[in-house]
């Protein structure tokens, strides 16, 4: 049997609440059993909405020309980040390589899609998560873990201002 310490004059919550500590904190096997069951039932249906959902609402071909801003906003060897509205919206990056050379990336890095940044000092693309690097001229990995190149979007540029489309190597 526990050790129940007596208290001759308890305060007036304890009076209230009558908890035993021990009874509190016991967790037995039951309910923790219980308990994995439901984190485990939770993690199976959140995979398998993710899965569902990809099915559900592919990822849409990006479709015409989207303006993204004017060239005199991002200064030679400067980069502005754009979203593309649709079904789901993806974070990219405009960089503004040289003299009018424009190249558009998704920002998520194909590694563990934490945000990448452009490093003008060495013209590279760089996730600083787990030192990733990407050529800011195509997209390829050149260093660290990640798996894949930086999906690409074409860059148009007419009238001062810069749009992006999908993919086309004949536009630059
Ligand atoms: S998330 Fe980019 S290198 Fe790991």
């Amino acid at each position: 049997m526990a050790y129940e310490p007596k208290e001759e004059n308890p305060p007036n919550w304890k009076r209230d609440f009558p908890i035993r500590q021990d009874e509190a904190t016991h967790i037995s096997r039951r309910e923790f059993a219980k308990f994995l069951c439901l984190l485990s039932g939770g993690l199976a249906l959140g995979n398998g909405y993710v899965v569902l959902s990809s099915f559900a609402f592919p990822d849409k071909e990006l479709e015409g020309e989207h303006f993204v801003c004017n060239t005199s906003d991002v200064p030679v060897g400067g980069m502005t980040m754009f979203a593309i509205q649709g079904t789901r919206e993806i974070p990219y990056i405009l960089i503004h390589l040289s003299e009018g050379e424009w190249r558009a990336f998704e920002q998520k890095c194909t590694h563990l899609s934490c945000a990448v940044v452009y490093r003008d000092e060495v013209k590279k693309i760089e996730c600083p998560c787990h030192n990733g690097w990407f050529s800011a001229d195509t997209g390829e990995v050149l260093q660290g873990p990640p798996p894949r190149s930086l999906p690409q979007l074409s860059v148009v540029v007419r009238d001062e201002k810069v749009y992006v489309t999908a993919f086309n190597d004949t536009v630059s």
